[in-house]
């Protein structure tokens, strides 16, 4: 190479130098578009393949509706359809059942469509992965931490209650100081605690042993509701239906809370969350195309089905006002004189419970799974325990927070704080079954969402209408939630993406 040239050339790479400061708001503008344009990144959907190495593939499609039973009925059953008919809905909480059970309805033929075509065990994370791309299916996976990590320890909560009682029963009651939160004047929520211990535990033993403890539960669980539904609908007296709406379909009351038939449903959404936990079990379903349908939509049809006929009969059997206690459905026995049965159903609940716990758990370290394996949370989240084929680091870091949660703090209001992260995630599961008709119209379809778009449109009205009936408080909490998600994401998700990767 010639001087001249030499010369040249060393000139023209300082003048690209140069002109890198020289006009740094160009080079910050288009980085700023390729950034913003990141977002938007959307996930190839795979082809499922059920020969691929990773997690178990063991649940059959019985599994996976048990699973839906067993993270379905619980706490919102046995506790808050008491608390909704004394204080919002009165004895049309059978309606406030009927309004969320419908709007639940849509969004599992969603959910059963997404499950069955894009698969993947992140649940409506991953199937917003593939409809509108990376911040939004994060955004998704953000919110479905707060609905299963909350719930978790909330339905602890609920547990540790009962379990109190039934050991105060044979003269075994732990001091107050052991089972109420610091806030509440104790030391610890020493029950709550170790009951998350040892779900964490049984997980860890991997997932064909989960669905066996499951649904030896959930077996307890249904006997129960069994002898509820037995005495009660020989005790109904039909004058406690009336009046029917005491507090009218909605309204706002001076402290800000909410009360109506209306209300009622965005409180008792609650006993519906989970029939979406199914969707989690996607890569470790035996045959997932056909199975997952089945199992979302078995659980929760039987769900609701369960869900009308007690609350029928429970503010049939006493006065609505009665119910305002924690533990609704053995009250109304031991009024009724069955005092037996009442304990009966109080052992009963602490099994229900524990299934709740379980599955919802197990959906919690799913979605954190999916979202480590894709790079938007730390790889440490994603490595499977070779025996077990289970994310054991997840599930141990998982438990020792929730029990944390569950064994410091008062969870009374969070069950609408899970409500509006779980409809919110609802929402755009229907949205996604929409987008991806349009975007996807050849993508195998085992299971069509029937009376698309309008199905899917009613899914979204009904579920935005049953967040706009909550109360302001739990909009702020959610939203800033929301924006602590936001900043995960751009301070380390964005740029440690997979997808990020392969771009590079
Ligand atoms: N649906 C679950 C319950 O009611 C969360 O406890």
């Amino acid at each position: 190479m010639s001087n001249a040239s030499r010369i040249y050339m060393q000139g023209s790479r300082d003048n690209n130098r140069w002109m890198r400061y020289a006009y740094p708001p160009y080079k910050t503008i288009q980085e700023l578009i390729i950034m913003s344009l990141q977002i938007f990144r959307t996930k190839q959907i795979a082809v499922h393949d059920i020969h691929s190495k990773g997690l178990n593939r063991c649940l059959s499609a019985w599994d996976l509706a048990f699973l839906g039973v067993g993270a379905i009925i619980g706490t919102g059953i046995f506790v808050l359809t008491g608390i909704a008919a004394a204080t919002q809905s009165g004895p049309a909480v059978i309606l406030s059942f009927v309004i969320a059970g419908v709007a639940c309805a849509f969004a599992a033929l969603s959910y059963a469509e997404l499950a069955s075509s894009v698969g993947g065990c992140g649940s409506a994370y991953g199937y917003s992965y593939a409809a509108f791309g990376e911040l939004i299916a994060f955004i998704i996976g953000w919110d479905l931490l707060l609905e299963y990590g909350i719930s978790v320890a909330a339905v602890a909560n609920g547990w540790s209650g009962y379990f109190n009682n039934a050991l105060t029963a044979i003269g075994w009651g732990l001091p107050d100081v052991l089972t109420k939160a610091p806030k509440l004047g104790g030391y610890i929520n020493l029950p709550a605690f170790a009951i998350i211990l040892i779900l964490m535990g049984v997980l860890i033993m991997g997932v064909k042993q989960s669905a066996k403890a499951n649904n030896s539960m959930v077996i307890v669980k249904l006997i129960t509701i069994s002898i509820f539904i037995g005495i009660a609908v020989f005790n109904v007296h039909p004058d406690n239906w009336h009046p029917f709406m005491p507090f009218g379909w909605f309204q706002t009351l001076p402290d800000g809370k909410t009360t109506g038939v209306l209300a009622g449903a965005s409180l008792v959404f609650f006993a519906y969350v989970g029939f979406d936990a199914v969707s989690t079990a996607a890569e470790e379903a035996q045959n997932p195309q056909r199975d997952l349908p089945f199992g979302i939509v078995t659980s929760l049809a039987f769900c609701t089905l369960v869900y009308i006929i007690v609350a029928g009969l429970l503010t049939g059997v006493v006065p609505y006002t009665e119910l305002n206690v924690s533990s609704p459905v053995a009250h109304a026995l031991t009024l009724l004189g069955y005092n037996w049965a009442s304990a009966l159903i109080s052992t009963g609940v602490i099994a229900g419970l524990t299934t709740v716990m379980l599955v919802l758990y197990y959906g919690l370290t799913r979605i954190i799974f999916a979202m480590s394996r894709d790079g938007l949370l730390p790889p440490f989240f994603s490595k499977l325990n070779p025996n077990t084929q289970t994310p054991i680091r997840v599930i141990v870091l998982c438990g020792l927070i929730i029990a944390l949660i569950a064994g410091f703090m008062p969870l009374g209001d969070l069950a609408e704080l899970v409500n509006i992260g779980t409809l919110a995630a609802f929402v755009l599961v229907c949205l996604g079954v929409i987008v991806l008709r349009i975007t996807q119209p050849t993508m195998p379809r085992p299971f069509t969402t029937p009376f698309s778009p309008l199905f899917p449109i009613l899914g979204m009205l009904s579920c935005g209408a049953l967040m706009a009936f909550l109360p302001a408080l739990t909009w702020l909490r959610f939203l800033v939630w929301l924006v602590i998600g936001l900043i995960v994401y751009f301070s380390y998700s964005m740029a440690h993406s997979k997808l990020a990767k392969v771009t590079d």
